[in-house]
């Protein structure tokens, strides 16, 4: 009879095999120079994905790439690129341009800009949305279809807490984020029966390079708040894929509360998609 101990390990491998089954071969992580997106791609390569790193920094990509093909033997190509650049989208395709893709991971999408609406100018914040909004839709079309196309892929977008409502000082931060909560909703109901996951994974304050700098900026202790850690977004994340289409990760017990609640989220896209069969017929 199998210890506990090697039921265990069999059940990790499983899912690991599992997991390269589903989503494999390669897998292409954006922002993935440091923090979560670092973290998404050392724990996708470690269930034996390939990985394509995409950030603007190309000396923190080499080094990730490194480390990651030392520690797990799997390919890893570091492709650098600013994803508020027109051809965003387009450049993505070239990175991906014949590669088994199966799995894409949108990471980057934090607050570049920061502070008051009117203390920045508009082109200041086009950036943002042409990242968060342009970019993410764009992106998510191409993707979408060749996955759709092979019959099975994984798409997560790293979202936030801040998605669920507006709040001073985060005008264009709160409302991106939204669009991409609605639209990732949308999406998993559209693409499931394609054998298509989408998962929004909404986080809370997390131990990022980039949270740390904005502690710093304003003076602030990084224990000001509890964070959670980059690695645990990504565990949680990986894991939840398949489970869509939304978890906020901080909320998980909150199974009465229809605006965080996993089944009350996904309850209510299903209800809203059958109403909608009146009009345009089935998904
Ligand atoms: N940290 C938090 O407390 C927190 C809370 C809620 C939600 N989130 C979400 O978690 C995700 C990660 O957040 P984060 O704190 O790590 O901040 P972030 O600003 O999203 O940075 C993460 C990564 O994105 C890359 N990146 C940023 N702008 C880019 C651009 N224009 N083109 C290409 N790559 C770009 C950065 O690398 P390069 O500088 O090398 O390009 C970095 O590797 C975001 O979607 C954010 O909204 C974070």
């Amino acid at each position: 009879m199998p210890t506990s101990a090697t039921a265990t390990a069999t059940a990790a491998t499983t899912d690991t095999a599992d997991f390269l089954k589903r989503y494999g071969s390669w897998a292409l992580i954006s922002g993935a120079s440091e923090g979560t997106g670092a973290e998404f791609a050392l724990q996708v390569a470690a269930k034996g994905l390939n990985v394509i790193l995409v950030a603007r920094r190309v000396d923190k990509l080499e080094e990730l790439a490194a480390q990651i093909r030392a520690t797990y033997g799997v390919e890893v190509v570091t492709f650098p690129l600013d994803l508020t650049v027109a051809d965003a989208a387009a450049q993505l395709q070239i990175a991906v341009a014949g590669r088994d893709l199966g799995l894409v991971v949108f990471n980057a999408g934090g607050d570049s800009v920061g502070g008051a609406f009117l203390k920045s100018s508009y082109a200041a914040w086009r950036q943002l949305t042409q990242r968060n909004i342009d970019l993410l839709t764009e992106a998510c079309h191409d993707f979408s279809s060749s996955f759709v196309k092979r019959g099975r892929g994984g798409l997560i977008i790293v979202g936030s807490e801040a998605a669920l409502g507006g709040c001073g000082r985060l005008a264009i931060y709160t409302a991106t984020k939204a669009y991409a909560l609605n639209f990732g909703e949308s999406l998993w109901k559209e693409l499931k029966p394609h054998g298509v996951d989408v998962l929004n994974l909404l986080i809370g304050a997390t131990d990022t390079p980039k949270l740390r700098t904005v502690f710093a900026k304003f003076g602030l202790a990084p224990d000001v708040v509890a964070l959670t850690s980059s690695q645990e977004v990504a565990r949680v994340g990986l894991a939840s894929l398949g489970r869509g289409p939304t978890l906020v990760l901080n909320a998980q017990d909150q199974l009465d509360n229809p605006l965080v609640s996993a089944t009350l989220r996904r309850e209510r896209v299903e209800v809203q998609s059958s109403f909608l069969d009146n009009f345009y017929g089935p998904v």
